[in-house]
């Protein structure tokens, strides 16, 4: 439409939040809604896409992937929806998110998706093609000197559309010759990728692995000190936060994340693991890295997403999962009463969750007397010591039979019927 030419032709702001410039600020780039929605069965509809784009937007998220806009026409309009939504909305602060759109290399998806994000005030288009020989051989059928013909004419294409920010990612490359690497990886930055990002596509390598290859790649590609370094870790063998955390330790500034770790087959490193660690032991162990994340919208995100995709998380998923504070042993109980550092690293209301109790307790069969003392003092009821064992012994037969005891299941325990003292 001719408003829509308009938008185009405008000169546009380029926003660079200040914080970027500070050499231990890590970037969280979320793809929640590109790789997160690959997970088998996570349609989203173009509206949920946008009310979590929103969301991420609330939580501080530095570039939100939006979609791969050559997928399909409704992905496309849901990706440029985002960008003239989301994208355009610059908060007090003068943060407004990159708005990403994935392509192949190839002039059609790099079209289409600067078709959709360049709406947006700070877009962005991601390009990749695939480095090992694994891939070069039996998926593209093309040689290596083919491929980096292709990538870097690509990376000229996007630039010649407009395009000031694009991210160039080599696929496979943790399983790629890193020397060939190094070469594709240097003829990008010529061509104008301003982002490399460094794939685990098939979750294959360990964290020493990892971190080696990004400080490897760091050192050994012409340019590299002039563009920012990323990685994307699958989970294949659970390794995803660890690897993306040794990768930020060997100098990565853009880590490549979903909520709850939703991805292809075993999912992505997850936003909510990576930030916390950082969170919690970026100063001590990772060289004082930091991010952007506000940690208290990450309850309310994880939900939405797992809401939206109907993908459920699992009760002892790390910092997300309904157990992730809950404490039922007798002895962590008795901890948790005393003090909660004995066997809490974080709070739950750090990521925006209020607890139901105070010291996150759940009352089942491994629990002590301190514990349902503490929940029965909290219910009005002060027994004294020969009462409370044996609504102790009662309480022990129950939970033998049941998951966990309510605070209503306490009552009815205490209750003249029930209870015969
Ligand atoms: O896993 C992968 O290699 C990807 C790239 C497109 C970054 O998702």
């Amino acid at each position: 439409s001719s408003s829509e030419r308009q938008f185009l032709q405008r000169k546009r702001p380029i926003y660079v939040p200040s914080r970027i410039d500070d050499p231990s600020y890590v970037r969280i780039f979320d793809t929640t809604l590109r790789d997160g929605e690959q997970s088998p069965g996570a349609t989203l509809t173009s509206k949920e896409k946008l009310d979590i784009a929103r969301q991420l937007a609330k939580l501080g998220v530095d570039i939100i992937e939006a979609g791969f806009p050559i997928a399909s026409p409704d992905d496309l309009l849901a990706v440029k929806g985002i960008a003239l939504d989301v994208g355009n909305r610059v908060d007090d602060d003068g943060y407004v998110p990159v708005i990403c759109g994935l392509s192949r290399c190839n002039k059609a998806d790099i079209a289409a998706a600067w078709e959709a994000v360049s709406h947006a005030l700070r877009p962005r288009i991601h390009t990749f093609i695939a480095t090992s020989e694994i891939h070069m051989k039996h998926k593209l059928r093309k040689s290596p000197d083919e491929v980096v013909q292709i990538a870097t004419d690509m990376v000229g294409y996007a630039k010649s559309l407009g395009c000031q920010d694009i991210e160039f990612s080599p696929e496979d490359a943790g399983r790629s010759d890193p020397e060939f690497l190094y070469r594709i990886l240097a003829e990008v930055i010529k061509a104008g990728a301003t982002t490399l990002n460094i794939p685990d596509t098939v979750g294959y390598t360990l964290p020493s692995e990892f971190g080696r290859l990004i400080a490897m790649i760091k050192e050994n590609t012409p340019g590299s000190q002039n563009v920012v370094i990323s990685t994307h870790c699958q989970n294949d063998l659970g390794l995803a936060t660890a690897n993306t955390l040794a990768g930020a330790y060997a100098g990565a500034r853009q880590l490549e994340v979903t909520i709850n770790g939703i991805g292809e087959r075993a999912g992505n490193a997850s936003l909510e693991e990576v930030v916390m660690a950082i969170r919690c032991r970026g100063d001590e162990q990772l060289n004082g890295l930091h991010t952007g994340i506000k940690p208290k919208h990450i309850a309310v995100t994880s939900r939405m997403v797992s809401d939206y995709t109907g993908m459920t998380v699992q009760p002892h998923k790390a910092i997300v999962g309904a157990n992730a504070f809950a404490h039922e042993s007798g002895i962590h109980q008795d901890g948790m009463l005393k003090f909660k550092g004995t066997y809490e690293i974080m709070c739950p209301e750090d990521i925006g969750l209020v607890r139901a109790d105070e010291a996150g307790i759940v009352l089942g069969k491994h629990s002590g007397r301190h514990a349902l003392k503490t929940r029965l003092s909290q219910l009005g009821y002060e027994l004294e010591s020969k009462k409370l064992d044996d609504v102790f012994k009662r309480f022990k037969a129950v939970a033998d039979k049941k998951k966990s005891l309510s605070d209503v299941d306490l009552e009815a325990l205490l209750s003249d019927e029930v209870f015969q003292p």
